[in-house]
């Protein structure tokens, strides 16, 4: 069935035009639709708050700081089964799995470490219905799918 899932394109890939261009180009190719896209630059507050449930892991320091060290693109993605076809894209989360494992995935092309992975991608229904709130929250999923 027709889903939605929160792809995010992460600071270090935001800083790279071509980068950039090559993944709004692969979500096009893939027949996502995309239902809202933004721009935006969140505090370190925002950064703790998404990311709660790591903290106390050995990256959460460097993760909180880098996901607000400058823009992101945020869209929320509709698709049969977008969740794990995003995931699926996008790879593992570790860059260097990722190069060994499945070389055509966007972690794999343009991941720069473990932290700076390019993009991240909600990984149930239940965090993709969190996240889409936490980036868009005047967003309503059943108003839109109502509308289709
Ligand atoms: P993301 O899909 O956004 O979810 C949590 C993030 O934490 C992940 O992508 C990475 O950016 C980061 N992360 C997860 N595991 C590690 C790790 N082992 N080392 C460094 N950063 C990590």
């Amino acid at each position: 069935a027709l889903q939605l899932t929160l792809a995010v394109i992460k600071p270090d890939a935001v800083a790279h035009p071509l980068i950039m261009k090559a993944l709004h180009q692969k979500i096009l190719e893939h027949k996502f639709i995309i239902v809202k896209s933004k721009d935006l630059v969140w505090q370190r507050q925002d950064s703790e708050r998404f990311y709660a449930e790591h903290e106390g892991r050995f990256f959460y320091q460097r993760l909180v700081e880098f996901m607000a060290s400058g823009p992101m693109r945020a869209y929320i993605l509709a698709r049969e089964d977008a969740i794990s076809y995003w995931r699926k894209l996008m790879g593992p989360t570790k860059v260097y799995r990722a190069r060994y494992t499945s070389p055509n995935t966007i972690r794999a092309q343009f991941g720069l470490t473990d932290t700076r992975n390019t993009t991240h991608g909600s990984d149930s229904v239940e965090s993709a219905q969190r996240e889409i709130t936490f980036f868009f929250p005047e967003f309503h999923a059943q108003e839109w799918m109502e509308r289709l």
